[in-house]
C-alpha cells in the first residue's frame, strides 16, 4: 500500500515537471517567435531602404534632370529652382534676423570695406513659441518684430547709425519664397510642421515691414534671403571656392551659382557677373527612384504637408526619428517586441526626436546603457535586454543611413549640373560646399557616411577636388553681408 502511494506520488510530481516544462518551452517558442517576427520586420526595413550605389546614381541623374525642368519654366519640375536674385556679394551697417524652424535669431553686424567682413557682430537666439507656428501671420510677424525691438534695444554703441540713415535689415527666411527681387518675395507654402494658412501668397517682407511700424520700429528690409542661399553668400565671401551650400537640419535644401544664361525662365536683363544663385528648395524632390516604405507613405500621409517634401522627409533631423518610431511601433504591435502590452508612448508621433536617436546611435557602451536610458526617459520603456537595444541601434542606423546617402545623391547632382563632377585635363579646380545645420553638426554617424558615400559616387580623382565645409550660422552673417550690399545707401 505505501508502496503504491510512492509511486502515485512519483507519478504526480513528474506529471507536473513534464507540464511544467512543456510550458517554459511553449514561451520559448513564443518568445522565439515574436523575436523572429521582429527581425522579419527589421530585416525588410533594412532591405526597403537599401541604397546601392547604381541607385544613388540614378537618384542624381533624376535630380539633374529635375534641376533642368525646374530652371526652364517655373512649375516645370517639384524642384522650385527659385530664382534669389543675389547675382553679387557684399559691404554697410546692416541688421540680420532670421527665421528658422522653431528659432529666430538675431545678428548684427558692422561691415567694414569692400574687402573687410563683418567687424562686429552680436548674436542673440530665441525659440518661436510653438502655438505661433500654427497660427496667424499678424501673430507670428508681430513676434519677429517684438523680438527685433528687443534686441535693437540692448545693442551696443559700436552700432549706433550715423544721422539720417536708417536701420537695415537682412531676413533670413527658411521657407519656400518665390522672390520678385532681391527684397520682396511671397511664400509659396510651409514646410516642417509650420502652417499658418493666411500667410500663404503673401509677401513675408511686407508683412515683416508692418509688424515693425506696429512696434515702432524704423527699419527697411533690403534683402530677403532663403538660408540656404545667406550660407553660400556667406561661404563664398570668405572662401572664392563655394559652389553650393547645402543645410541639413530640421528641414533640408540646398542652393548653389548657376550660370544665368542656363535659367531660360529668367527673363529680365542678365545679370553682370553672369550668374544667379538658385534657391533649389531639394527638400521637395521627388523620383520613383527614392526608396519609399511603408513607413514614409503613413508618415507622409499624416502630414500637414501630404505629398510634398519628399526627399526632405526621407534625409533631415524633423522626420528621422519619427521614423524609427513608426518601425518600433510595429514591431511592438506586431511581433511583441516590447512585452505583451504596446508602451503608450510609443504610439506619440514625433516623441522620438532625431537627437534622441542620435544619441542612441553614438551609444559605445559595451551594455548600451545610453540606449537602455533614452527608451526609459523618451518612451518609457524598461527593462530591455541587450539584444533588443541592439537592435533599436540597428534601426537607427538603417534610417540614418539611407538618409545620409541620400543626400550625398543630392550633391552629386548639384555638382553634375554645374560640371564638378569630373576633372578636366590639367584642371584642378576645388569646389567647396558649405554645409551647415544641426543634423549635419551632431549627427556624425550621419556626417560620416554623407562624406564616405559622395567620395565613393565621385571617385578618388575627383573626390580630391571637392570639400564640405560646415559654414557655422553661414546663413545670419551670409544675409547680413547681402543686406549691406543692397544697402540704400551705397
Ligand atoms: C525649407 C527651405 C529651407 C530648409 C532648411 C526647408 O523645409 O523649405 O526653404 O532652406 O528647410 O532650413
Amino acid at each position: 500500500m505505501e508502496k503504491k502511494v510512492v509511486v502515485a506520488v512519483v507519478c504526480v510530481a513528474a506529471v507536473a515537471g513534464a507540464v511544467a516544462a512543456a510550458a517554459v518551452m511553449k514561451r520559448k517558442m513564443k518568445r522565439d517567435k515574436r523575436w523572429a517576427k521582429a527581425m522579419e520586420i527589421v530585416k525588410e526595413m533594412e532591405e526597403k531602404c537599401g541604397t546601392p550605389i547604381g541607385k544613388l546614381k540614378q537618384v542624381a541623374d533624376a535630380m539633374v534632370v529635375e534641376m533642368h525642368a525646374g530652371l526652364a519654366s517655373e512649375g516645370g519640375s517639384k524642384l522650385k529652382m527659385l530664382i534669389s536674385y543675389v547675382d553679387n556679394l557684399p559691404t554697410g551697417i546692416v541688421l540680420c534676423v532670421g527665421s528658422w524652424w522653431n528659432k529666430l535669431s538675431c545678428i548684427e553686424g558692422a561691415v567694414g570695406g569692400k574687402d573687410v567682413g563683418l567687424v562686429n557682430q552680436e548674436f542673440t537666439e530665441v525659440s518661436i513659441p510653438p502655438n505661433l507656428m500654427i497660427g496667424t501671420s499678424d501673430a507670428l510677424f508681430d513676434y519677429i518684430a517684438a523680438e527685433l525691438a528687443k534686441f535693437v534695444a540692448q545693442e551696443g554703441q559700436e552700432f549706433e547709425l550715423p544721422p539720417g540713415k536708417h536701420r537695415e535689415l537682412g531676413f533670413t527666411f527658411s521657407f519656400p519664397v518665390m522672390q520678385t527681387s532681391i527684397a520682396s518675395g511671397t511664400l509659396v507654402r510651409w514646410t516642417k510642421g509650420f502652417s499658418i494658412d493666411d500667410a500663404v501668397g503673401e509677401d513675408v517682407v511686407a508683412e515683416l515691414t508692418r509688424a515693425m511700424k506696429r512696434q515702432g520700429l524704423d527699419m527697411r528690409v533690403s534683402a530677403l534671403v532663403n538660408d540656404t542661399v545667406g550660407t553660400l553668400a556667406g561661404g563664398k565671401y570668405s572662401n572664392k571656392d563655394v559652389a553650393a551650400a547645402v543645410i541639413l537640419g530640421t528641414g533640408s535644401n540646398a542652393a548653389y551659382v548657376e550660370s544665368a544664361p542656363a535659367i531660360p525662365k529668367w527673363h529680365g536683363d542678365l545679370p553682370k557677373s553672369g550668374e544667379m544663385v538658385i534657391n533649389m528648395e531639394w527638400g521637395n524632390f521627388k523620383s520613383s527612384h527614392l526608396p519609399l516604405t511603408e513607413y514614409d507613405h503613413a508618415m507622409d500621409d499624416e502630414s500637414l504637408n501630404p505629398g510634398e517634401q519628399i526627399f526632405e522627409k526621407l534625409i533631415s533631423g524633423m522626420y528621422l526619428g519619427e521614423i524609427v518610431r513608426r518601425v518600433l511601433l510595429k514591431m511592438a504591435e506586431e511581433a511583441a517586441f516590447f512585452g505583451d502590452i504596446v508602451p503608450p508612448k510609443l504610439k506619440t508621433p514625433f516623441i522620438l526626436r532625431t537627437p534622441d536617436m542620435s544619441a542612441m546611435h553614438h551609444d559605445a557602451s559595451s551594455d548600451l546603457i545610453l540606449v537602455e536610458k533614452k527608451l526609459k526617459d523618451v518612451l518609457e520603456i524598461s527593462n530591455t535586454s541587450l539584444q533588443t537595444r541592439k537592435v533599436v541601434v540597428e534601426l537607427c542606423n538603417i534610417v540614418a543611413t539611407r538618409g545620409s546617402r541620400l543626400a550625398a545623391a543630392g550633391i552629386l547632382g548639384i555638382l553634375k549640373k554645374i560640371g564638378r563632377d569630373i576633372v578636366k585635363d590639367g584642371d584642378e579646380q576645388r569646389t567647396v560646399i558649405a554645409m551647415d545645420g544641426g543634423l549635419y553638426e551632431h549627427y556624425s554617424e550621419y556626417s560620416k557616411c554623407l562624406e564616405n558615400t559622395l567620395n565613393e559616387l565621385l571617385g578618388e580623382e575627383v573626390s580630391k577636388t571637392i570639400m564640405i565645409e560646415h559654414a557655422n550660422d553661414g546663413s545670419g552673417i551670409g544675409a547680413a553681408l547681402l543686406a549691406a550690399s543692397h544697402s540704400l545707401y551705397l
